[in-house]
């Protein structure tokens, strides 16, 4: 028995990874890597945390964040500083390695490395990594020279007592999400002042202190060169060049503090009283969020909306050129530049654009201007603004060549005209025109497509591992036929147990511990998506499962539990069945049964042409069933929000089943109409343009996205490869053009006969299947018209109840 005991014992050793608990200091030789989520350095007093985060699908950087118990696994943390913001590396196989040369290296899916602090040899001590109360992560070696430290190369944020001095700049981020180098940043110039500046995709300027000032009576100074800067733990900012500040709350307390540069290019102190507060803003460099450069890109508007921030427009003439990025600003829907007789002038109130003058005409009037800017090929309008001059008044004239940093303030004594061809008929035009929030188009999380190779290991090295884990694997089994042996009859009065709890609630809560055992430490990855990833299991009961392990938990425990039991009470045949969850310290998994042919993904991208008309047609209508039965049936309308191919699951007789419901949120009926729902879900290429054009979003969009996936199934084509007319999501028209609704129907339906012809008929020529094709495709392209502004055209798309009702009429 001892020796029974002794293997055992070393086997668990063996076989199973210990569970390694954060670290307080990393030592020379050892690394963290990116697929244990408790490989983390905390500091002393565990305020900060250093680890890998994800940015992206697969994507990770090294980071240090504030700890909070709502921020785990990487969600909705606080992050303070990157190491490779702009080169994240894959989620398998990377780490960071202290090297025993004393080199602090990452390294992408152990191939290459993405960063190092190039402290090689720098020190002939031994080195440690450790994470400072303050947030600084620093190299120390044994005598306590400090190497290297984060707080020498900031990205987007200054902690308090970390300087920003002549070798440093902070940059802020691209976008909500990304975090990869943005258009701003925040550095000491070549006079000695502390500026920001906006670097785009073609021009750049700087914007603070404003340009319009000297630096004089913006109350810096250029003659101080020490370029130092930084924010105390008081609350206190001081600059050398005379910039000096006070946050909102300042003073000795235990606030916590943040200088960040946000990614719509304003410097903001952040302050919170406790860890797991909000942060909220208690100093801001401009509060004119206009002012700031780059915000709209050229040819466009940028103005003050109380609801919204900062909203963006096109001028006159001109039309969006990137439908999902503002930054590009706006193009002009005439084209080339005729003679200068040809031209007129719009005039619009309150405008300034800032920047790219010819040159300043004093003392004009708009007759004399509008003929200065004729007179040049390249003006494209001119600022036209009163000036009072010791009692004497009059306008000054600025003929522009670009017409950048516009905005609209009614506060702004001045006016602008813009040359348009007299042959461009504005008055067709609306004059209202087209008009956008900035926020919304980045929050969607682009996957980042990062290839990832087999760890290099020599072939002796992978000759040893499988030697010693035939071995282990041989002891274990041996052990695990005694053990079951033992072990078996004491456990049968529990089991009875369990399966009292089973049948009451219709699903089980596992332990964490039972899970891992049953997918074999989460050994065999069957999906990956937004929400987490899933795996492949075996319960010792010997039902298969599939286990997603969530990575979004930044909810508590009793939501999840809330929200679990919410999906636990839809049963229906086409959805697929939970069986239990598991919700234990930060860990989130959901159990379902396993599916034979995987996902409709998989079957269509097989060449084995699984499916065959009959088949196809099935998969539709049991898709639609089970989607009709989320949005009406149940007590509780719930939005699938990401149907996709990934997300219908097909059992051995390619019955469908929709999975992922009720990963989104769930919503009771009163809510639909005030779109509350504001985080942007949904796969690309499937989502309904409402997401997109920050309309409120109904049960409708996952019958877009549907009809996206039937058209898919039809065709064999996937979506993002390009259905022409029906994948426009990227590029609509937001101007809202009455009778434009009715055309584009007419000639997307032109264009479906013209397809249908070239795509469908030759696959199903002569056959049953051509008629039933083609009722599939009618359906689907009612499914994925767009929503009109106007309320009454909301109904456009059918219901998936109508869709079901259609697709049952026609299968008779
Ligand atoms: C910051 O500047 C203010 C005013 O110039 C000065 O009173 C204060 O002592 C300075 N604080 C520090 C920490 O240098
Ligand atoms: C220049 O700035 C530094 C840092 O703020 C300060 O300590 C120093 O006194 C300043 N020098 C002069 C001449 O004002
Ligand atoms: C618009 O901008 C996005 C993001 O920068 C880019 O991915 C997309 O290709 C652009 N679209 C067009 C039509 O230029
Ligand atoms: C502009 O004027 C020139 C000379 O008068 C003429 O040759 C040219 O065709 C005109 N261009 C346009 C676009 O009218
Ligand atoms: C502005 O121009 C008008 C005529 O062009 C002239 O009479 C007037 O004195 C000028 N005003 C100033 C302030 O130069
Ligand atoms: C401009 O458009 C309006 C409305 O579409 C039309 O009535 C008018 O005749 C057009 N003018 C010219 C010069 O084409
Ligand atoms: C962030 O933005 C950059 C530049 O537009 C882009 O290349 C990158 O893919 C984006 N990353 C994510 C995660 O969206």
């Amino acid at each position: 028995m001892g020796s029974l005991c002794l293997s055992l014992t070393l086997c668990l050793v063996l076989l199973i990874p210990t569970p390694s608990s954060a670290y307080q200091t990393l030592n020379q030789g050892s690394s963290l890597s990116v697929e244990n989520p408790d490989d983390v350095i905390l500091s002393p007093q565990a305020t900060f945390t250093a680890g890998f985060y994800p940015v992206g699908n697969n994507a990770y950087a090294f980071a240090i964040w504030f700890s909070e118990s709502t921020c785990f696994l990487g969600h909705s943390c606080t992050l303070v500083w990157m190491a490779n913001r702009d080169h994240p590396v894959n989620g398998r196989h990377s780490k960071l390695l202290l090297k025993e040369t004393g080199d602090l290296v990452l390294t992408d899916a152990a191939q290459f490395d993405v960063w190092t602090t190039g402290t090689a040899a720098k020190s002939k001590l031994t080195t440690y990594l450790q994470l400072a109360e303050s947030g600084n992560l620093f190299l120390r070696d044994s005598e306590g020279t400090i190497l290297w430290q984060s707080f020498d190369s900031p990205t987007d944020t200054l902690l308090p007592q970390q300087p920003l001095s002549r070798f440093t700049q902070i940059v802020s981020s691209r976008g909500k999400g990304n975090y990869s180098s943005g258009f701003y940043s925040l550095f000491f110039d070549n006079d000695n002042v502390l500026r920001l500046l906006f670097d785009g995709h073609e021009t750049s300027s700087d914007y603070w202190p404003y340009p319009w000032l000297s630096s004089w009576d913006a109350g810096r100074s250029k003659y101080n060169s020490t370029r130092q800067a930084m924010i105390n733990s008081l609350g206190n900012f001081n600059s050398s060049d005379g910039l000096s500040f006070r946050s909102a709350d300042y003073g000795p307390s235990r606030i916590q503090r943040r200088l960040t540069l946000d990614y719509d290019g304003n410097l903001r102190v952040y302050s919170r009283g406790e860890r797991n507060e909000a942060w909220v803003v208690s100093w801001q460099a401009i509060s004119q969020r206009c002012r700031i450069h780059g915000v709209c890109g050229e040819n466009s508007l940028c103005s003050h909306a109380p609801n919204t921030g900062r909203t963006c427009s096109c001028i006159p003439g001109y039309k969006q050129k990137n439908t999902t990025d503002w930054s590009y600003g706006c193009e002009p829907e005439f084209n080339g530049l005729p003679n200068a007789t040809d031209f007129t002038f719009i005039h619009l109130r309150h405008v300034e654009f800032f920047g790219d003058d010819f040159r300043l005409f004093p003392n004009k009037t708009v007759k004399e201007c509008e003929a200065e800017c004729l007179q040049r090929v390249n003006c494209k309008g001119f600022q036209h603004n009163f000036r009072d001059h010791n009692g004497f008044q009059f306008h000054d004239c600025y003929p522009k060549a670009q017409l950048r940093n516009g905005q609209q303030t009614s506060g702004f004594q001045g006016d602008f005209y813009i040359k348009v061809p007299k042959s461009y008929n504005i008055s067709n035009k609306k004059t209202e025109h087209l008009q956008g929030t900035l926020d919304c188009p980045q929050s969607n999380t682009i996957q980042l497509d990062r290839s990832f190779a087999k760890t290099h290991q020599s072939d002796i090295v992978k000759f040893m591992l499988w030697f010693a884990c035939a071995l282990g694997g041989l002891e274990f089994i041996s052990i695990f036929f005694i053990w079951l042996f033992f072990y078996r009859a004491s456990q049968d009065k529990n089991a009875d147990k369990e399966g009292y709890v089973f049948a009451a609630t219709g699903f089980k809560r596992f332990t964490f511990d039972e899970l891992k055992k049953a997918t074999r430490n989460f050994h065999k990855e069957i999906g990956r998506g937004g929400g987490g990833t899933v795996y492949k299991g075996m319960l010792s009961d010997g039902r298969v499962i599939a286990v997603k392990r969530l990575n979004d938990s930044n909810q508590g425990e009793a939501e999840f539990l809330a929200e679990v039991n919410t999906i636990g009470k839809l049963n229906h045949m086409n959805l697929i069945e939970m069986w239990g969850f598991c919700a234990e310290k930060k860990h989130r998994l959901l159990v379902y049964e396993y599916m034979e042919h995987g996902s409709l993904a998989d079957v269509l991208s097989s060449t084995s042409n699984e499916l065959d008309w009959q088949r196809k047609y099935d998969i539709a209508l049991g898709t639609a069933r089970g989607l009709a039965y989320l949005h009406d049936e149940c007590l509780e309308w719930v939005l699938h929000c990401d149907v996709k191919p990934q997300n219908i699951l097909l059992d051995t007789a390619y019955n469908p089943k929709v999975s992922d419901f009720g990963l989104s949120k769930l919503l009771d009926r009163s809510k639909l109409y005030n779109s509350s729902f504001s985080r942007i879900r949904g796969t690309r290429g499937y989502m309904a343009p409402e997401w997109v054009l920050n309309q409120p979003i109904t049960s409708k969009v996952d019958v877009y996205s549907y009809g996206i996936v039937v058209l898919e199934m039809v065709t064999g084509q996937s979506s993002i490869k390009g259905i022409q007319f029906v994948n426009r999501t990227d590029e609509v028209e937001m101007e809202n053009r009455p009778g434009s609704h009715i055309n584009e129907r007419e000639e997307a339906s032109k264009s479906i006969e013209s397809w249908m012809g070239e795509m469908v008929e030759p696959m199903w020529e002569g056959s049953h299947g051509k008629q039933k094709m083609d009722i599939l495709v009618r359906v689907a392209l009612d499914c994925v018209q767009e929503l009109d502004c106007v309320q009454e055209d909301r109904d456009a798309r059918p219901t998936m109840s109508q869709v079901v009702e259609r697709l049952l009429d026609s299968s008779q």
